[in-house]
């Protein structure tokens, strides 16, 4: 289902004079693996904000399976990424105040008024399988290696079929960096989804099977 095309991509932004991203053609397979890489400022963010939907398509198409984002207006976006992808960031984005537990399932109780029981129980298994030892500790008292083994359960709460992680190990250290890489690499197996992982860390793309490197918004050879 998840099978990605991109014909004719542009994205400009006011100011720039060449544009942030710019492919012709790309095409993976569901269920691919694949590292984006390249300089800062090279267009990795942006990339990963177009095929996740967060990201107006200026020009071109961007098709994931039969949906071409490119034809979808910013809210039938939303609900398409709400129904498909599970996104991890570099600075986690957790609620603080909140519960790892209730972080997770906070996507849930956004998408509807009440939430069904089975998604607590999908909830605390994801927080058991990457570890988490107690899901009603604040987000904010855990350590920064924990905190993204909670973003990485709340990715995976909706069982999307497409993980889109953003440098989801540049502001860890080598052990908890190594740690969410297996996590991303092994629940993004378990669930058959499409993995795409901005990275600086060769170990991290090394991982996965193949490496898109960008140069100033377009892909290299
Ligand atoms: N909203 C925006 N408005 C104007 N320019 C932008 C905007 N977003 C990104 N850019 C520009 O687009 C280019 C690509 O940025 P992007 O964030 O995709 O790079 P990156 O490869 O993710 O870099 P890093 O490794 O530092 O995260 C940069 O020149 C950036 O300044
Ligand atoms: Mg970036």
């Amino acid at each position: 289902m998840a099978a990605l095309s991109i014909r004719d991509l542009e994205v400009r932004f006011p100011g720039l004079a060449q544009p942030a991203l710019a492919i012709p053609a790309l095409d993976l397979d569901r269920g691919a693996r694949v590292a984006v890489s390249g300089p800062s400022g090279c267009g990795k963010t942006t990339l990963l904000n177009v095929l996740s939907g967060l990201e107006k398509i200026g020009h071109g198409h961007v098709a994931w399976a039969d949906t071409d984002l490119s034809r979808l207006g910013e809210g039938a976006r939303d609900r398409w990424r709400a129904a498909h992808v599970g996104l991890v960031m570099q600075d986690f984005h957790l609620f603080p105040g909140l519960s790892a537990l209730e972080n997770v399932l906070l996507p849930q109780r956004l998408g509807c008024w009440r939430l069904q029981p089975s998604k607590r129980v999908e909830a605390l298994r994801l927080l058991e399988r990457v570890g988490l030892p107690n899901p009603r500790q604040p987000v904010e008292t855990l350590s920064r290696g924990q905190m993204q083994r909670v973003a990485v359960a709340r990715a995976l709460i909706a069982r999307p079929e497409i993980l889109i992680a953003d440098e989801p190990t540049a502001s860890l250290d080598a052990e908890a960096g190594a740690a969410v890489a297996d996590l991303l690499l092994d629940l993004a197996q378990e669930a058959q989804a499409t993995l795409i992982v901005a990275t600086h860390d060769p170990r991290l793309a090394g991982r996965l099977s193949r490496t898109l490197r960008l140069d100033a918004g377009r892909l290299a050879a």
